[in-house]
């Protein structure tokens, strides 16, 4: 069903369907809303300058979830298919949670940030781990630079990290396959536009994304159970 062969170089991009089955809620899923507000209104820099408290508030809820989930069988053939393929897999995930790290992968860039990563809003302090919660009435962290902590991710509005790497690898790739990702949020919903003329473009997903059309390929179904299916024959 899928091969590949020693000279391909395979670039993978995650979304949240891929953490669904280890109950982590999808943002189509959780219907874009949170305490009556669009997820846009809260992960964002304004939201951030108006009520940072709503803010962290959000985050140490999606901490507290991505805490009880653990890897599933997706997350699982990924870190097998790096022992095997080495340097010839680039996973890029949309997904903020640690999953793909939790199950064995070593090479993961996370180009929407890392959840249990914090950051100074206000100086270049390197980015650190950071598994506590803030929300109401915790104080907000400061920096020693005096600058609120937020939470390194990268909210609308902003730039997703490690494009450049990301640009590089797909220069680089010959097959691309996107897995569990509606195909709405850009940059990302491009990058098989990107590949589209030269690359083999796989979609895998329990529906069709917004850019189905740009893919060769569409499996439909659930991840954890479609994956380590394709992967068997490698
Ligand atoms: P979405 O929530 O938009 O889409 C998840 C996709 O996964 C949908 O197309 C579902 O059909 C599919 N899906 C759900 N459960 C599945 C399962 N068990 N197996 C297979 N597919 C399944 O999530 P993303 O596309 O990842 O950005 O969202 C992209 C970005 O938009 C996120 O990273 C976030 C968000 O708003 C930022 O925070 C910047």
């Amino acid at each position: 069903m899928f091969t590949i062969t020693p000279s391909d170089r395979l670039l993978v991009l995650t979304g949240a369907g891929v953490s669904a089955e280890s109950g982590i809620p999808t943002f189509r899923d959780a219907g874009d809303l949170w305490r009556n507000c669009r997820i846009e209104d809260v992960a964002c820099p304004e939201a951030w300058q108006r009520d940072p408290r709503l803010v962290w508030d959000f985050y140490s809820m999606r901490r507290r979830v991505a805490s009880a989930a653990r890897p599933n069988p997706t997350h699982l053939a990924f870190a097998k298919l790096e022992s095997l393929l080495r340097d010839h897999l680039f996973l890029c995930t949309q997904n903020v949670d640690s999953l793909h790290e939790q199950a064995g992968s070593k090479n993961v860039v996370h180009m929407h940030g890392e959840l249990f990563k914090s950051r100074c809003g206000a100086c270049d302090r390197s980015p650190f781990e950071d598994l506590n919660t803030y929300a109401a009435p915790t104080e907000i962290p400061r920096c020693d630079c005096g600058g609120r902590i937020r939470p390194h991710i990268c909210w609308f509005g902003e730039m997703p990290f490690d494009l450049d790497r990301i640009f590089r690898a797909l220069e680089e790739c010959t097959v691309v396959m996107a897995i569990g990702t509606s195909g709405i949020v850009e940059p990302a919903a491009s990058f098989v536009r990107h590949v589209a003329s030269r690359a083999r473009t796989i979609y895998i997903g329990s529906e069709d994304p917004a850019n189905a059309r740009l893919f060769s390929e569409c499996h439909m179904g659930k991840t954890g159970e479609l994956l380590p299916r394709l992967f068997a024959a490698l």
